[in-house]
C-alpha cells in the first residue's frame, strides 16, 4: 500500500502538486515522458498479476523512476499492507563524475522530484515511499529489509559499477522467488548493463525468466514455473511465440508485445478534463468552419495538402479578423 506524502524519508514537496496549476497534468500514461515500452508494460502487468494469483506477498522497489512512467504502472499493482519504495537522484548530486555526466546528458533537463510527484499523483491517491539520493545509499539507509521484495525494477544509472551494485542490492532485497527487471541489458549505448547482467548470470546465480527487446527479467530462485506459465500464455496468443533461446543451459523465452496480453492505457484524474477541453476545441473548430463562406469550404476540400492547409489557414485568419472587427 502506498504511504501518505508526509511519510517521505527526504524532502517534502512544499505545496500539493495536485493543486499546483503549473505541475504536469497528464491525461494518460502516454503523456508521462519516460522509457517504458509497450512490451514491458505488458510483461510487468503479467508478472505482477501472476504473483497475485499465486498469492506471493512482498513489497516492490523501483530504482530509477525519472518522471514516473513505469512507477505509475507498478503502483497499480500494490496490495493492502505492501510498501512501494522508489529511489532516484532527482535534483541531487551524483556520487561520481561519470554518473554526473550521465545525468547531465540524459535526465537533468526535465527531471524534478516535483514533476515526478505530480505525475504519480495524477494516477494515485498517495505517493510511494521516496528515497532521494544515489541508489548505493539504499543499503545503508536500511529502508528495505533483506528478502522483503517480490519485484524490483533496476533502471537507474546504466554504468557498469552502478548496475552491478544495484544487482547486488536487489539480490539481498528480493524474496527467494522474487523477480528483478533490468533495463537496457542489450543496447549499444549501455555495454555496462550487458556486462553486469551476464556477469550476474554467469557468476552470481541470477537465472533468466524472460527477455524483451529492452529488459532482462530474472530471479535468484527457481524460474521454471514462471517461465512455463509465460511460455504457455505466449503460445496461446501467437503460435510463433515465444522464441526460446538457450543461454548457459537455460531455456529462456524471448517475448514481444503480441505475445502478451494487451493493457489499457492508465487514465489519470485529469482525463475527463482533457477530454472536455478537446471536445470544446473541436466544437469551436466546427463553428469556425461553418462560418467560412461555402466557396472557401469547397476550395479547401478540393485542394490537396499542403496547399489546402495553407489556404484554409488564411481563410480562417480572415474570418477571425472579420469576427473581431
Ligand atoms: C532511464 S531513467 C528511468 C526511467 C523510468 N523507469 C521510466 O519508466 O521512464 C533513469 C533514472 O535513474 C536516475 N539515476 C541515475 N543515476 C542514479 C543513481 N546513481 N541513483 C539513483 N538514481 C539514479 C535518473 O535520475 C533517472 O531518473
Amino acid at each position: 500500500m502506498a504511504v501518505p506524502a508526509s511519510a517521505h524519508d527526504s524532502l517534502i514537496a512544499s505545496t500539493d502538486p495536485v493543486l499546483d496549476p503549473d505541475a504536469p497534468r497528464p491525461a494518460t500514461l502516454e503523456d508521462v515522458p519516460g522509457w517504458f515500452p509497450v512490451t514491458d508494460h505488458r510483461l510487468f502487468c503479467w508478472l505482477l498479476d501472476h504473483q497475485r494469483e499465486r498469492e506471493i506477498p512482498g513489497d516492490v522497489l523501483e530504482i530509477g523512476v525519472y518522471l514516473g512512467r513505469s512507477a505509475i504502472v507498478l503502483g497499480h499493482h500494490m496490495r493492502e499492507g505492501e510498501t512501494f519504495t522508489v529511489c532516484d537522484l532527482f535534483e541531487s548530486e551524483a556520487a561520481d563524475s561519470a554518473n554526473s555526466a550521465e545525468m547531465s546528458d540524459s535526465y537533468r533537463e526535465k527531471l524534478t522530484r516535483r514533476a515526478f510527484e505530480a505525475n504519480y499523483l495524477a494516477f494515485h491517491d498517495a505517493l510511494p515511499r521516496i528515497h532521494q539520493g544515489p541508489s548505493e545509499e539504499l543499503a545503508e539507509a536500511k529502508l528495505i529489509a533483506p528478502g522483503s521484495q517480490r519485484f524490483i525494477h533496476v533502471d537507474a544509472s546504466h554504468l557498469y559499477e552502478h548496475v552491478a551494485a544495484d544487482l547486488r542490492f536487489a539480490r539481498e532485497a528480493l524474496r527467494e522467488d522474487g523477480i528483478v527487471a533490468l533495463d537496457d541489458y542489450r543496447s549499444e549505448h549501455t555495454p555496462g548493463v550487458a556486462a553486469a547482467t551476464w556477469e550476474a548470470v554467469r557468476l552470481h546465480g541470477l537465472r533468466p525468466v524472460a527477455l524483451t527487446p529492452q529488459k532482462f527479467y530474472g530471479t535468484w530462485g527457481d524460474p521454471e514455473s514462471t517461465r512455463h506459465a509465460l511460455i504457455d500464455q505466449a503460445r496461446r496468443r501467437d503460435p510463433r511465440a515465444p522464441d526460446l533461446q538457450v543461454v548457459y543451459d537455460e531455456q529462456v523465452p524471448r517475448l514481444w508485445a503480441g505475445a502478451l496480453p494487451a493493457q489499457e492505457q492508465p487514465r489519470s484524474r485529469w482525463f475527463a478534463e482533457h477530454e472536455a477541453e478537446q471536445e470544446a476545441r473541436r466544437r469551436a473548430e466546427r463553428t469556425l468552419q461553418q462560418r467560412l463562406p461555402a466557396r472557401a469550404r469547397r476550395l479547401a476540400a478540393d485542394l490537396t495538402p499542403p496547399l489546402a492547409a495553407r489556404a484554409l489557414r488564411k481563410l480562417r485568419a480572415r474570418a477571425q479578423e472579420r469576427a473581431r472587427a
